[in-house]
């Protein structure tokens, strides 16, 4: 099968994908024990003992590949739901033999719902969401208070919820979500602190991640927001 974004290229995500079908059913019990589900995505890498970071919306995967590189201490899990981009990043991360990637093909959200087990992972990367700009739309937004609840829980205690947009009413959007995630009496008894974003390592010069949207937009000469939210210990 060949895909639009790889110009008539074979892409063959190979060993780097782990897709829902690879996952035991969701079982009975998950109505009242939301534990039952769960399933430890550390075991997908070949060192499972490695720290765990992941991005949300991973798009092309420069951003895995990059940093990826960089950090082979460090496992990176990519979500991507979009098949095309999935299987685009996916094919690069395993042309380019980086053992310590693995992608996750499906929502996102849902599997942290569902799947993720709580305090498993040291950052998790959110770099150029998708606005959704539309009033109607705005509940498809990734941050909202049921992604940062669970942001809270899979991260493990002082890790860190790194954010870039360039989107200026999703910024506004971000901003009283965090201040209210921030504020000492924090949300359902938990809360983050918050701090500024700090450049990606494998980013160039100018950039803040260094990811494709940030390169497309760079050119287009619009401005970037980021922010990190850390868990609370
Ligand atoms: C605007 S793009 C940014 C891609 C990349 N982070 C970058 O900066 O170049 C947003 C990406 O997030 C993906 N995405 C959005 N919501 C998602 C979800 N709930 N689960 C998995 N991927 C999602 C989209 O398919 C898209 O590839």
């Amino acid at each position: 099968m060949s895909f639009g974004l790889g110009h008539g290229r074979e892409l063959d995500p190979g060993h780097i994908a782990v897709t829902p079908a690879e996952l035991p059913p969701l079982p009975d019990a998950i109505r009242t024990d939301p534990e039952a589900g769960r399933v430890d995505p550390r075991t997908w890498f070949p060192d499972p003992a490695l720290p765990l970071e992941i991005e949300f919306g991973s798009g092309k995967g420069t951003f895995l590949v990059q940093q990826g590189a960089l950090q082979p201490d460090t496992n990176f899990l990519g979500l991507e739901w979009a098949g095309e981009f999935f299987t685009y990043a996916a094919d690069r991360v395993r042309r380019a033999g980086l053992e310590n990637v693995r992608m996750w093909r499906g929502d996102g959200v849902e599997l942290f719902r569902w799947r993720m087990p709580s305090a498993i992972a040291r950052v998790v990367h959110l770099y150029f969401p998708d606005p959704w700009p539309k009033t109607r739309h705005h509940k498809k937004r990734t941050v909202r208070d049921e992604f940062l609840k669970e942001c809270h829980r899979v991260l493990v205690p002082g890790g860190e919820l790194r954010v870039v947009t360039d989107h200026p009413a999703y910024w506004d959007w971000m901003e009283d979500h965090f201040a209210r995630w921030c504020d000492p009496g924090g949300v359902e008894g938990i809360r983050f602190i918050r701090g500024a974003f700090e450049t990606v390592e494998s980013a160039e010069s100018g950039e803040m991640v260094g990811s494709n949207f940030e390169r497309k937009y760079r050119e287009e000469g619009r401005d970037f927001h980021g922010a990190v939210l850390r868990r609370e210990m």
